[in-house]
C-alpha cells in the first residue's frame, strides 16, 4: 500500500517529484485554492486546464516550487465542493501519479481525512496475477499545518478506513478458483485474529449439525463445501451491539438456474457483502469503536452439478432456540443470496443485537433501478433513512426503498412458508427484500444494503475507484457504527 504521512515543510519547499495542488473553476479559468500556487495554475491554465472537477495538469516545477512537477488538480466550482469532490480529485491524483516515488499533497489542507482517503483508495492496484506496468504511487506526504494529536488521530482513522476498504477490494477481486468458501474462511480467520479478533467457523458437518438447510442446499453442487464465519469484537463497557451480515457466494453461476454465459465470470463479485462486513468489524476494531460489532460471513459457491439442489426442492432454513426453521419451495436456484442470507440472519438474529445490518450483491434489478453508484438501502424505516443518509456522507451512495405491502405475498408457497422467487418481474430487488424480512424478528431494527451495483466496477476507473472490486459498503458500515456509538464526528 502507499505509504501516507505528514509534514509541515512548506510546500513550495517540499523536495518531492510531484506537488499537488487544487484549484477550483472559476469564471475566468482555474483559481488556486492557495495564492502560494498561483504561478503554477496560471501555468496550468495556459495548457487550457479550467478547474473542472477530476481535471488533472502536468506543469513543470518552475523558479517558485521545489518539486520536478506540479499536478495541478480541479475541484470544480468553490459552491459545489464537498467531502467527495475532494476524494475523488486525490483518487484521480494517485491513479494518475502511478510510477511516482515522491510525491507532496496540499489537498489534505482541504479535508485532510478525505484527501487521505482518496489518495491510498486511488492509489490501489490489485496485483495478485500480474504486476502491474507502474508501481503505485510510493509515499505521499500530507501538508498540514500543525502535526499534532488530533491531526496524527485524523489521519489514522482515514487509513485504517482505507485499510479496510482495501482488505474489501482484495477479496472480492480475488478469482473464484483461489477464493472458495474455505480459503475465504481462512483469509477471514487470519486477518480477524491478527487483529485480536475472535473468530468461529462452522465447516460443512457443523452446518448440517445446527440445521443450517440454507446454506447447505446452496453450496451442495460445489465440491468446495459452505461455511459460516462468525467475527466478534466486543470492546469492554459497550452498551450497544451491531450485527453485521454478509452474502459470500464465492462464485454464482446460478446452479442449474444456470445462468447466461456472458458477464458471468463478474459473478466472482458476489462475495462482496461477506468481504465488506469481515473489513468492517476488523476496522471497527482498530479505530476502537466503543460498540460491540459481530460479522456474519455466509459462503458458499452456487454451482450446478449431480448434487445440487433443484428447482422444486425444499429446504428448511436454521431455526433460532430449537425452533424449526422456515420452509421454502425453490423455484430458482439463481436466487441463492437471499437462501444463505436467511440462515445468517436468524442466525445472527438469535444473539439479539440491537441493530443489524446485512448486505449483499442481492438483485440484478438493483442494478436497473439505481445504478452502478447508488446502493439501495431497504429495511425498518428509521435505519433505513439512517444507513441511506450516512451513505451518501461517506460518498458511497446510497437511497431509501420502500417495501410495498402489496409484493408481500408474492412469495407465499402453497407447500412450504416462503418461495424464493415470484415469477412475476416487476420489482425484484424489493421482493428480495421483503424475502429477508420474514427471517428478521419482529423489533429488530435492521437494514438491507443491496450493493448489486455499486460493490464491483465492470468498467473504466473513476475518481479513487479503480476497475474491480470497490469495497462498497465498508465507510457505510463504519459510519452506522460510528453514528450507533454517538462518536460520529
Ligand atoms: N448475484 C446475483 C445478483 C447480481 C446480478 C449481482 C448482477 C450483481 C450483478 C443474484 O444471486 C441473482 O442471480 N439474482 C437474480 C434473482 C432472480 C433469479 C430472482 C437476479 O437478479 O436476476
Ligand atoms: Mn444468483
Ligand atoms: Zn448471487
Amino acid at each position: 500500500m502507499t505509504a501516507l504521512s505528514l509534514t509541515t515543510t512548506d510546500p513550495l519547499e517540499a523536495k518531492s517529484d510531484v506537488l499537488v495542488v487544487g484549484a477550483y473553476a472559476g469564471t475566468d479559468g482555474p483559481v488556486a485554492v492557495d495564492q502560494i500556487f498561483a504561478e503554477a495554475v496560471s501555468a496550468a491554465a495556459l495548457t487550457g486546464a479550467s478547474g473542472k472537477a477530476g481535471e488533472l495538469t502536468l506543469v513543470p516545477g518552475d523558479g517558485t516550487v521545489a518539486a520536478a512537477v506540479v499536478a495541478v488538480v480541479g475541484l470544480g466550482p468553490v459552491e459545489k465542493f464537498d467531502a467527495e469532490v475532494l476524494r475523488k480529485a486525490a483518487g484521480t491524483t494517485s491513479r494518475a501519479l502511478a510510477g511516482r516515488s515522491s510525491v507532496t499533497s496540499t489537498l489534505g489542507l482541504l479535508d485532510l481525512s478525505s484527501a487521505a482517503q482518496g489518495h491510498l483508495l486511488g492509489a490501489y492496484v490489485f496485483d495478485r496475477y500480474k504486476t502491474p506496468a507502474k508501481a503505485p504511487v510510493a509515499t505521499i506526504a500530507l501538508t498540514v499545518e500543525r502535526n499534532d494529536k488530533a491531526t496524527k488521530a485524523t489521519l489514522r482513522s482515514a487509513v485504517v478506513t482505507a485499510e479496510g476498504v482495501l482488505l474489501a477490494r482484495d477479496l472480492i477481486n480475488t478469482a473464484p478458483n483461489d477464493l472458495y468458501p474455505a480459503a475465504f474462511a481462512e483469509r477471514a480467520t487470519a486477518a480477524a485474529e491478527t487483529a485480536g479478533l475472535s473468530v468461529e467457523v462452522l465447516d460443512e458437518k457443523q452446518l448440517a449439525e445446527g440445521g443450517y438447510g440454507g446454506i447447505l442446499a446452496v453450496g451442495a453442487g460445489s465440491t468446495r463445501p459452505p461455511r459460516l464465519v462468525r467475527i466478534t469484537y466486543s470492546p469492554a463497557g459497550a452498551t450497544k451491539s451491531v450485527a453485521l451480515v454478509g452474502k459470500g457466494i464465492t462464485f454464482d453461476s446460478g446452479g442449474l438456474s444456470i445462468k447466461p454465459a456472458q458477464g458471468m465470470e463478474n459473478m466472482t463479485s458476489d462475495m462482496s457483502g461477506a468481504a465488506c462486513v469481515v473489513a468492517t468489524v476488523i476496522a471497527a476494531a482498530a479505530l476502537e469503536l466503543p460498540v460491540a460489532v459481530t460479522a456474519w460471513a455466509a459462503l458458499a459457491e452456487n454451482l450446478p452439478s449431480g448434487s445440487s439442489y433443484r428447482p422444486g426442492d425444499v429446504i428448511r432454513h436454521y431455526g433460532a432456540n430449537g425452533e424449526p426453521g422456515k420452509t421454502v419451495h425453490i423455484l430458482n436456484t439463481d436466487a441463492e443470496g437471499r437462501i444463505v442470507l436467511a440462515d445468517a440472519i436468524v442466525r445472527a438474529a438469535q444473539e439479539k443485537p440491537d441493530f443489524l445490518l446485512e448486505t449483499s450483491t442481492l438483485t440484478g434489478a438493483q442494478v436497473v433501478a439505481l445504478g452502478n453508484r447508488t446502493m439501495a438501502v431497504m429495511g425498518s424505516e428509521a435505519l433505513r433513512d439512517r444507513v441511506a443518509e450516512l451513505a451518501r456522507e461517506v460518498g458511497e451512495g446510497g437511497w431509501a426503498m420502500p417495501l410495498p405491502e402489496e409484493l408481500r405475498d408474492s412469495i407465499d408457497s402453497s407447500i412450504a412458508d416462503l418461495q424464493n422467487i415470484n415469477w412475476d418481474r416487476v420489482g425484484g430487488m424489493l421482493v428480495a427484500g421483503h424475502f429477508l424480512s420474514c427471517f428478521v424478528p419482529e423489533g429488530l431494527p435492521w437494514a438491507h444494503l443491496d450493493v448489486a451495483g455499486p460493490a464491483f466496477n465492470t468498467g473504466k476507473p473513476y475518481g479513487y475507484q479503480g476497475s474491480g472490486g470497490t469495497g462498497v459498503p465498508v465507510r457505510t458500515l463504519l459510519a452506522v457504527i460510528a453514528d450507533v456509538a454517538g462518536t460520529a464526528g
